[in-house]
C-alpha cells in the first residue's frame, strides 16, 4: 500500500493574497498538482479568510479530479455550512482558535466525545469521510473510536522536531498510536510539518498511513526544484520499498 499525497495549497493562497490579484491562480495550481502527480488537494479556510477564502474551496470543488480534503474548526458555522455546500470526500476536523498561525495540538477527544459524537455522524450522514486531527496519544486514538470517526490526521509537529536529534525515539509514539488505531478499525492519516527530508521515515516506521498531508515544506521546496519535480520528490519517498 502506498501512502497517498494530498498538497495543502493554503501558502498558495497566502502569496495570492499579499498583492490582492489572482497571481499566483490557486486554480490552476491546484490542477496542476493533480497532474503532476498528486492525489489529493487539502485547503485549510480560516475564519479571516487570511490564505483559502470560502469562495476558493467552492470554485475548487468542480474542477478537482483527485480526493479534495477541507480541514477546519467545526465550532466555525459558516465551516459546517461551507463542508456540506460542498461535500468534499474527506473533512479534517481541527480544533484551532480564530487567528491561530497554524494548528498547534490535537482534539481531546475524552473531553469533546459529545460535541464530536455529533458533529462527525452529521458529516458522516452527509455522505462525507471524517478525520480528527489527534497527537499521538492512546487515550485520543481510543476516544476517537468512541466518536465513531473514521479517520484520525496523526499531528506530526512533534515528530518533525524530535526526527533531527533520534527519528527512532520520534517515530516511537506515532508507532504505537497507529497500531492502536488499526487495531480499532480507524483509517490513519498524518500531517505537520513533514518534509523531504522526514517523510521517507516516517511512512516506513509507522503503519498504515493512509494518507498524508503536505503543505509548508512542499511550497517551499518547490521554489527550488519546481512543482512538477518537487511533487514527484514527494512521491518517490511514499513509494519508496520498506528497508
Ligand atoms: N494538517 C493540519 C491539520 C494542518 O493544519 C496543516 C497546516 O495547515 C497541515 C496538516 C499541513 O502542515 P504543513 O503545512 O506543515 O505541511
Amino acid at each position: 500500500m502506498n501512502t497517498k499525497l494530498s498538497v495543502n495549497i493554503n501558502k498558495i493562497a497566502t502569496l495570492r493574497n499579499s498583492r490582492g490579484g489572482n497571481v499566483p491562480d490557486l486554480l490552476k495550481v491546484a490542477e496542476d498538482c493533480e497532474r503532476f502527480g498528486a492525489q489529493g488537494i487539502t485547503v485549510h479556510p480560516r475564519p479571516d479568510e487570511r490564505h483559502i477564502r470560502y469562495k476558493d474551496v467552492t470554485d475548487l470543488k468542480p474542477l478537482l479530479t483527485t480526493e479534495f480534503n477541507i480541514e477546519g474548526n467545526p465550532k466555525e458555522q459558516k465551516f459546517v455550512d461551507l463542508v456540506l455546500q460542498v461535500k468534499p470526500h474527506q473533512v479534517t476536523l481541527v480544533p484551532d482558535a480564530t487567528g491561530q498561525l497554524t494548528s498547534d495540538h490535537g482534539w481531546d477527544t475524552v473531553v469533546n466525545k459529545a460535541y464530536l459524537k455529533d458533529t462527525i455522524a452529521m458529516f458522516n450522514s452527509a455522505g462525507i469521510r471524517t478525520s480528527i486531527f489527534v497527537d499521538p496519544d492512546i487515550r485520543m486514538v481510543e476516544g476517537a473510536k468512541d466518536v465513531g470517526t473514521n479517520r484520525i490526521e496523526l499531528y506530526t509537529e512533534m515528530y518533525a522536531k524530535q526526527f533531527p536529534v533520534n527519528p527512532q525515539q520520534a517515530c516511537k509514539p506515532y508507532v504505537e498510536a497507529a497500531k492502536r488505531a488499526s487495531g480499532l478499525g480507524i483509517g490513519i492519516n498524518a500531517g505537520h510539518d513533514l518534509s523531504l527530508q522526514n517523510l521517507r521515515y516516517f511512512v516506513e516506521h509507522v503503519e498504515g498511513v493512509l494518507e498524508v498531508s503536505i503543505g509548508h515544506a512542499l511550497i517551499a521546496d518547490a521554489l527550488y526544484f519546481g512543482l512538477e519535480n518537487t511533487i514527484q520528490l514527494y512521491l518517490r519517498q511514499l513509494s519508496q520499498p520498506k528497508s
